[in-house]
């Protein structure tokens, strides 16, 4: 089982965007997937229109892999399964703060999952704290998502000094551009810099796209209903390319 998590500290930038298509790319390709959507606004669990739990659970949530099995839901989609974000996942922060060994209790948890499940996807809430380490420390990789805007470039060189300050392995870091518009200079000129000073960049770009927006009208991933569109080949490209440096099928 691999893990991987959508990251960034700052929101907007097309995290669960990502997160639904590449879940969707994933058990397509025919791993067993599980998304978990760790964001309390729960809008991963809202395209794929499962509904959160009735009462809160985040209490148990680092505990054990039981509670996990307990909130999982089946998705429309073959090979997916979901478990849904519950607004009490705000508390997610002060709840580990609480606990021993908290930066690897998610870790541990989601061990648990590896009999069910060949790929667990994570879609994170916008912040840098309690969870987020958690979050560093279960993911076998990073995936980053960075408008070329300066505010996102910024964003992105705090992130790499945090994993240096704290000797994580920026090795886990995947970064790639979204909300692409190349017809601005900046968008263009953005790219290419951060591109030679971080190779490790990956080569897919996700365009900006109404495509994309419709998913909220749709509740569905863009393949379901912009099929040829370029975010929709963006995005199965994007899988190709993470799948090969996951290691995964
Ligand atoms: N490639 C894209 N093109 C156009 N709009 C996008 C794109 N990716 C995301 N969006 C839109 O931007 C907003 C934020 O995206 P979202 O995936 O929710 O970001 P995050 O999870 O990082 O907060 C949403 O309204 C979404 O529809
Ligand atoms: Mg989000």
């Amino acid at each position: 089982m691999r893990t991987l998590a959508v990251y960034s500290m700052k929101g907007g930038v097309g995290k669960t965007a990502t997160s639904v298509n590449l879940a969707y790319w994933a058990a397509q390709s025919g791993l067993k997937t599980l998304l978990i959507d760790l964001d309390p606004q729960g809008a991963s669990s809202f395209y794929f229109r499962v509904k959160p739990a009735k009462k809160s659970w985040s209490k148990r949530f680092f505990k054990a892999y039981e509670h996990l099995l307990k909130q999982i839901k089946a998705s429309d989609y073959e090979n997916l399964d979901i478990i849904p974000a519950h607004l009490s996942f705000r508390h997610f922060d002060v709840i580990l703060k609480g606990l021993n060994k908290r930066k690897s209790r998610l870790q541990k948890v989601l061990k648990g999952l590896k009999k069910e499940y060949d790929l667990v996807l994570l879609d994170c809430p916008p912040s840098i704290g309690q969870l987020s380490e958690a979050v560093f420390m279960a993911s076998d990789q990073l995936l980053v998502p960075v408008i070329p805007t300066t505010l996102s470039e910024r964003t992105f060189e705090q992130l790499h000094d945090f994993f240096k300050q704290e000797r994580y392995s920026r090795k886990k870091i995947l970064p790639f551009f979204t909300l692409v518009q190349n017809q601005k200079s900046l968008h263009k000129n953005l790219q290419e810099e951060l591109r030679a000073k971080y190779p490790e960049f990956l080569k897919t770009v996700i365009p900006f796209s109404a495509d994309v927006e419709n998913m909220g009208e749709y509740r569905a991933p863009v393949d379901q209903f912009a099929r040829n569109k370029p975010a929709n080949l963006a995005y199965q490209a994007l899988w190709k390319e993470v799948s090969s440096q996951l290691g995964a099928k």
